[in-house]
């Protein structure tokens, strides 16, 4: 009890969230009702139904089948934003102080959602957020790498008015990662450094590809963060490069859990690379799929971990200096 107070007190950043990763059964089927969405004949109708599917994913794919349907329930800009509020209220009561969310564009144009409706409803709850709970928010666009490498950049077309607001901040690679390796989207990469380099990039990587897949993200991508990362403790060599660019990986343990990224957590090389003087954060993916919110990822580490309160300061220090803030928000949040 002790320690859950510190790890609720401690300024906790989040750095890895998907916006429609936060939608649970008590937004998903109402909003099916309010919006007239039939879901598909093999979904879930029960919140139980829907609670045994999460709790037995076999694989990342296997999540994804269920979350772009899952998606399909937001249809107009106020349900963007009481998903996004909702996701705020919960981290807020957390104890989180600083989040950087994901969102899916494609998941929503290929419905005939429009980029405004969107981003809108995402924007109008980061400004709430900003205002009334006293967190500092940042979007990021994520790509789907299942889709062409054309698609996306078109998508960064219809986002680019937003890109100039500075209503989003980074680009992200997310969906499916085998079968698309970070090569594929040089382009849409070289695209943003050339036309918005103020924008932070990062892509999901060795998740469930290999160490190349960082490597490649880092090399070909340009990226300065790397999403999970969990599969890096397998090259020695990307640990030192990683230590040594101090790239911060954003893991997501219970995710890496659920998808059976490894089969505990107590599993997953956090010594590893605190010894290696590689900076991570702690995050919740998906966290309405997945079982748990920020706060509870930092004790399922701590349950398997039990580390001390200078470990604890220091991974909550890395996750601020891994942040997408100016060096005054930093020094406030520490
Ligand atoms: N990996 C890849 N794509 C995703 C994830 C993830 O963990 N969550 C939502 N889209
Ligand atoms: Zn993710």
């Amino acid at each position: 009890p002790e320690m859950h107070a510190f790890l609720h007190e401690l300024p906790k950043c989040e750095h890895h969230v998907h916006l429609e990763g936060t939608l649970g059964p008590e937004l998903l089927f109402p909003l099916a009702k309010r919006n007239n969405i039939e879901l598909p004949k093999d979904f879930p109708t029960t919140v139980e139904e829907l609670q045994y599917k999460y709790d037995n994913f076999k694989d990342l794919q296997d999540f994804l089948d269920l979350y772009y349907v899952g998606m399909g329930v937001l249809i107009t800009e106020e349900d963007f934003y009481e998903l996004a509020w909702a996701y705020f209220t919960k981290a807020h009561a957390d104890g989180l102080h600083h989040a950087e969310t994901f969102f899916d564009p494609q998941g929503h144009l290929e419905r005939g959602i429009s980029m405004e409706t969107v981003v809108n409803g995402f924007k109008k709850a980061c400004d709430q957020a900003e205002k009334e709970l006293g967190i500092t928010t940042k979007l990021i666009m994520c790509l789907l790498r299942h889709l062409p490498a054309k698609d996306g950049l078109d998508t960064i077309q219809l986002a680019k008015p937003y890109y100039q607001k500075g209503w989003i901040h980074g680009l992200g690679l997310d969906s499916s990662e085998k079968p698309f390796p970070p090569e594929l989207f040089e382009e849409c990469y070289a695209h943003m450094a050339e036309h918005h380099p103020e924008v932070l990039l990062t892509a999901h990587a060795g998740e469930e590809g290999g160490p190349e897949f960082i490597h490649k993200s880092l090399d070909l991508l340009n990226v300065t963060r790397i999403d999970h990362g969990v599969n890096s403790i397998k090259d020695p060599l990307l640990i030192k490069k990683l230590a040594e660019q101090q790239t911060m990986l954003s893991l997501c343990p219970m995710s890496n859990l659920k998808l059976r990224v490894v089969e505990d957590i107590g599993d997953l090389p956090i010594r590893e690379w605190i010894a290696a003087g590689v900076p991570f954060s702690i995050n919740s993916d998906d966290p309405a799929y997945f079982g748990g919110y920020i706060l509870d990822n930092y004790l399922a580490v701590q349950d398997k971990f039990g580390f001390d309160i200078p470990t604890w300061k220091l991974i909550a220090q890395n996750g601020v200096n891994g942040s997408f803030v100016a060096k005054a928000r930093k020094d406030e949040l520490l």
